[in-house]
């Protein structure tokens, strides 16, 4: 494999999807910046997000109510300041991507001497108010146009397409003083070249992981790259055991979990057996409206205990223009499947859907490691707790992403420090692969294991199963990589094991059951006292 000279910038962004793209506009303003995405430039789980983002809008609501609704669905776990830091910035942050190009959806209210617009705003599971600003259902397809055009614009960013961060560029720490972040080693899909991209600040905007379990709402880009690389370069992760999975996802086998909104229960759709029977009430008093980690328990239980491959979920009381207009992707994509929502109930089932953990950051975006930043799903700030409200996650990724960039520019500002001299990449005795099977097997023994073994419901046994094929699979994994010229899919492996390690160990280290955590060994919440993140770090230099 042959290598290109480095790409030099003042600011590197791995990931160009809302968070990434937040930090590179901003940052575009003061410096040049290089965005990194590994496939398509829109092709990220912002671009798939439905419900959309919640903010404090209307009169009627205030930040004190969000606020608590995020520490209540948080289930003690949060950090008060970042929920209060990011719920307040919120306003700003929606007002920044409408004044980026974003057209969330109208609605047009006649004033009595005016005659003023105003914002739809929606409403979700675990929200005390309306407070959901959206695009339709397809919010993140409109946010990701409004800035990935922004983007194109600006002559300070260059996006390169097709580009997988592969390693850190970490130097090596001095007696009292930690090594900063350089940059990235990189691979060209298009070329096949390794290529050393080095940064005065480098920001990790990779997303979430769903890939790591065998049922996910996300898309393939979503594989936990930017966990997995900072943990190896000695950043403190934290939190990992708090995967959330949506409850309503579409059960067909062409699907491929495609999400169904929660905002379709915000409108009143219900959930019901095949035998017609509601059952939320059952399992908390908001009933549909409960809590995501609530309603996706319940679920799981129903169709556990009564040998269900499914529950419905119907929407078809409410008016048929309405649902048609409200949620026009939803309604076309089901009806591509033979499910008419304005007609009857369509059948779902949960899968993974958010990582609430991440690489540790504090409220300025900035990670253990010095010049390494991070945000969006990728990171913990400490506001999602152990389960996140709905549609607090755009919101947490616009806040963060330029929040970040606000501490980034102090250290580009100061000027001080050089990169030191880091090797070209280097492939050894490296060959071509030719049993794509190795690697096939691998990925699909991780996240069948995950699903089974580290899903909605945990036990100590389970767990305990699961590390230890994990690190089976880990060694084997090491050894191939080593010995084979790199691709994506090696590239992804590699990391996806390290994630699904990260997230098995912080489970065991949870000896409770708390929020999107639950386990049947441990099914009560624990003390008060032992309330801390779980918090994972490696001594770095891998
Ligand atoms: P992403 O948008 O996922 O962007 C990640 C970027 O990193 C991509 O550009 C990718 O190419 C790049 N990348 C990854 N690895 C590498 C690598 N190794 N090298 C280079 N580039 C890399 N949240 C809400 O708040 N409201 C919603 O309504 C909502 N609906 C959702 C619906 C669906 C179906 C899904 C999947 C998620 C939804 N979410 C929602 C969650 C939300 O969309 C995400 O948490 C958020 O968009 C994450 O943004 P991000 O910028 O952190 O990462
Ligand atoms: C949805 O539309 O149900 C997804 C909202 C979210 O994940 O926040």
């Amino acid at each position: 494999m042959k290598h290109r000279s480095p790409l030099n910038s003042d600011f590197l962004v791995i990931g160009g999807g809302i968070a990434g793209l937040a930090f590179a506009l901003a940052a575009s303003e003061v410096g040049t910046v290089t965005v990194l995405t590994k496939a398509g430039s829109r092709e990220a789980n912002t671009n798939y997000a439905q419900g959309g983002i919640a903010s404090v809008w209307s009169v009627d609501d205030s930040f004190e109510s969000h606020i608590e609704d995020t520490l209540r669905a948080g289930a003690g776990l949060c950090d008060r300041a970042a929920v209060e830091t990011i719920v307040c910035a919120g306003p700003d942050a929606v007002r920044e991507l409408i004044r980026l190009g974003t057209r969330f959806t109208r609605v047009e209210a006649n004033g009595a001497d005016d005659h003023e617009v105003e914002y739809d705003l929606g409403r979700e599971g675990g929200h005390s108010h309306r407070r959901v600003l959206h695009a339709q259902d397809l919010t993140g397809r409109e946010i990701m146009r409004a800035l990935t055009e922004a983007a194109a614009a600006r002559p300070n960013i260059r996006t390169l397409e097709n580009h997988v961060a592969v390693n850190l560029l970490i130097e090596s720490p001095s007696v009292g003083r930690p090594g900063s972040c350089w940059g990235v080693y990189a691979l060209d899909r298009d070329t096949n070249l390794i290529e050393k991209i080095l940064a005065r600040a480098t920001m990790l905007a990779t997303g979430g992981a769903g890939k790591v379990y065998l049922y996910t709402t996300n898309p393939d880009i979503a594989s936990g790259d930017g966990v997995a690389m900072a943990y190896r370069a000695g950043a403190a992760v934290a939190n990992l055991e708090f995967y959330q999975f949506h409850p309503t996802c579409l059960f067909h086998p062409a699907a491929k979990s495609f999400l169904i909104s929660e905002a379709l229960r915000g409108e009143g759709a219900i959930l019901r057996r095949p035998d017609g029977a509601t059952f939320m009430k059952n399992y908390h008093p908001d009933a549909e409206l409960a809590p995501r980690d609530v309603v996706a328990r319940a679920i799981d239980s129903e169709m556990k205990r009564h040998g269900l491959d499914f529950v419905y979920l119907d929407i078809s009381h409410r008016d048929a223009k309405y649902i048609k207009e409200r949620f026009p992707n939803i309604y076309k994509r089901c009806l591509s499947y033979g499910i008419d929502i304005t007609a009857g109930p369509m059948p779902v089932v949960p899968a993974a859907h958010y990582m609430c953990g991440g690489v540790w950051t504090d409220l300025e975006g900035r990670t253990t490691i010095p010049r390494l930043y991070a945000a969006g799903e990728v990171a913990m700030t400490g506001l999602h707790g152990a389960n996140r409200l709905a549609s607090n996650s755009l919101l947490e990724a616009a806040v963060m992403g330029r929040r970040a960039f606000a501490s980034a520019r102090g250290v580009i500002a100061s000027g001080d420090g050089r990169p030191p001299e880091f090797p070209e990449w280097d492939p050894g005795r490296a060959i071509r692969s030719e049993e794509r099977v190795l690697i096939t097997q691998s990925w699909d023994e991780i996240r069948r294991l995950m699903w089974n073994y580290v899903g909605i419901v945990r036990s100590d046994r389970r767990l305990e199963r699961a590390l230890s094929r994990i690190e089976l699979l880990k060694e084997e994994i090491h050894s191939y990589y080593w010995d084979h010229l790199l691709d994506s899919d090696l590239i992804e492996l590699r990391n996806l094991v390290v994630v699904a390690e990260l997230i098995v160990r912080s489970a065991m280290a949870r000896k409770e059951s708390r929020g999107l955590h639950y386990n049947i060994d441990h099914p009560n919440i624990g003390a008060a006292a032992d309330l801390r993140p779980t918090v994972i770090q490696s001594a770095g230099g891998v």
